[in-house]
């Protein structure tokens, strides 16, 4: 394969909040290379509705804000980024203000929301439900006039370049051309984002397929707590329409929940009702609609007024408005989605992975800061905190590393005559993210979970060598998700936040405060391996 070869600095893979925070630090220490998929808002955080949590109210501090997310994370979050995450996170609120974000005010004041699982108002908010775009633009508006700064978007990344156990760049694909480049770099930044659509429903955009994450693990990188995936409790049920995201801000405002009974159910669960964590809420609405054999409960905001409705949530009103649906007067049909992924590589407090080199941030990261379910709005503040972090520290490893000047032969891929075609990658595509809804979704069993995994490991065979496009390179990675997933998923024989096993629906008596980790043995075996890891205090 003949390649053309550039070299950078600091190459970063993805654009959202954490890719664009990193970008602006990384250009103060030299030439930055972006690589994305499709164009600027083809990531995970511009969709990001509800907001982003930071301890700035008048009636709230850091400690507050940790102890709430480390009992939202089932005491499975890491203690020290916690920390770094609510101590951190108002330096990074205050300076994005300062490059022009636009957070809304309520007489001139930050106005701030309450969210599940949150013991005060907490939660920013812009253009009322369009928190994500805002701070992208913010961000984006920034990097624009930075020289020094070079965007390959419709840029595909398919391979980490690694040299003597150093990660030094990436094989990205064109799509626009279907050529190949080799980008080398004294560090790699990883910032993709999530993997949602391994799943029939998500809330995630259609490119949320996991690249970074099964790029990572194939070129040896450890994963984390890989089965704990959070399904948030309200996206739009209806059966034509994909399952637009129904912000947890509609029941932060006052938005009930009711069964196909017209009953207000969530009492039944948590003296929190409809503002408890979201594995609850989710399992809650799960359980309703087994019971009532219904597809799905209804969102109530109707007590709320047109005009605040419309006001406060402008891109929810009129989306569900497209769909012949005014929530002023109708009840939202609504069901639950794959929305977040709390595992991912492991990272240290600066972003690190195992590979020197090679840095990651945001949601293809696992920093800890979630545990076993993610306090609802923390993930954009993680973006900017670790972001940044993780910059600094592959600025301080650019200083000890030179990149080599040519492209490591081990990696050099072949083209094969052995394709699948676009049909066949787009049938296996449909099929993985319905078997992992069915099987390894909300609700799963060691029954469920092994057949699976039989069916992951089978269509991993085939698809070792993918075509070379963006369909059968990203379904490939979904494949490889998917398997991490649900290997993590039954090792783990308890239930604990996110991951709940019908068969063994408890975490008391077992070891259960201890991370999943998952690293492929051999290359180019598909398969990992777990590893039982006792938490210590204070480990990252
Ligand atoms: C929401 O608005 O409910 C989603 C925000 C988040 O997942 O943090």
């Amino acid at each position: 394969m003949n390649a053309q070869v550039l070299s950078t600095d600091f190459l970063i893979i993805g654009a959202g909040v954490a890719g664009l925070r990193s970008a602006l630090e990384l250009c103060r220490h030299g030439h930055v290379t972006i690589v994305a998929k499709g164009g600027p808002q083809d990531n995970n955080s511009f969709y990001a509705q509800g907001g982003v949590a930071v301890a700035l109210s008048e009636e709230d501090d850091v400690d507050l804000h940790f102890t709430d997310t480390i009992k939202a994370g089932h005491r499975l979050c890491s203690r020290p980024a916690t920390k770094v995450l609510v101590e951190e996170g108002p330096s990074r609120i205050h300076e994005l203000i300062e490059w022009g974000a636009k957070f809304d005010t309520v007489d001139g004041q930050l106005a701030f929301t309450k969210e599940g699982a949150h013991s005060r108002h907490r939660v920013l908010r812009a253009g009322g439900d369009a928190t994500g775009s805002e701070m992208v633009r913010a961000l984006g508006a920034k990097a624009q006039v930075l020289k020094n700064l070079q965007w390959l978007g419709n840029h595909f990344g398919i391979e980490l370049l690694i040299q003597d156990g150093q990660c030094c760049g990436a094989i990205v694909l064109d799509e626009m051309t279907g050529t190949y480049k080799t980008i080398l770099a004294s560090a790699v930044l990883l910032v993709t984002g999530g993997a949602g659509q391994i799943y029939a429903r998500t809330t995630n955009p259609s490119n949320a397929t996991g690249d970074g994450i099964a790029m990572a693990f194939r070129a040896g990188a450890i994963l984390e707590d890989m089965e704990f995936v959070q399904f948030h409790p309200t996206s739009l049920y209806l059966p034509s329409s994909p399952p637009f995201l129904l912000s947890e801000a509609l029941r932060g405002e006052g938005g009930i929940l009711r069964n196909n009974r017209c009953e207000r159910f969530m009492k039944r669960y948590d003296r929190n009702q409809e503002l408890a964590p979201r594995d609850i809420v989710s399992r809650a609405i799960w359980a309703e609609m087994q019971k009532t054999k219904a597809r799905h409960v209804y969102l109530d905001v109707t007590h709320l007024s047109t005009t605040f409705l419309k006001k406060r949530f402008p891109t929810i009103y009129s989306t569900c408005l497209r769909y012949d649906i005014d929530i002023s007067e109708e009840w939202i049909p609504v069901s639950p989605s794959a929305h977040y992924f709390m595992g991912g590589v492991k990272t240290d407090l600066h972003g690190a992975s195992n590979l020197p080199g090679l840095f990651v941030a945001g949601e293809a990261a696992c920093s800890g800061v979630h545990g076993a379910n993610r306090l609802g709005s923390n993930s954009l503040l993680e973006g900017l905190v670790f972001g940044l972090r993780a910059a600094e520290a592959a600025a301080r490893h650019a200083h000890t590393y030179s990149p080599p000047t040519s492209i490591p032969n081990s990696v050099r891929r072949k083209s094969s005559a052995r394709k699948m075609s676009e049909q066949d990658i787009e049938k296996l595509r449909n099929s993985l993210r319905r078997l992992m809804w069915t099987k390894v979704g909300l609700i799963r069993t060691s029954d469920s979970l092994q057949k699976a995994l039989e069916q992951l490991q089978q269509w991993s065979r085939k698809l070792q060598i993918p075509p070379f496009n963006r369909t059968g390179l990203e379904t490939q990675n979904m494949v490889q998700v998917g398997l991490c997933v649900t290997e993590a998923a039954l090792w783990r024989t308890n239930s604990v936040g996110a991951h709940y096993r019908e068969d063994i629906p408890f975490s008391k008596g077992l070891k259960w405060k201890i991370h999943s980790q998952c690293k492929k043995t051999s290359f180019p075996s598909p398969v990992s391996s777990h590893q039982k890891k006792q938490k210590k205090k204070g480990n990252t």
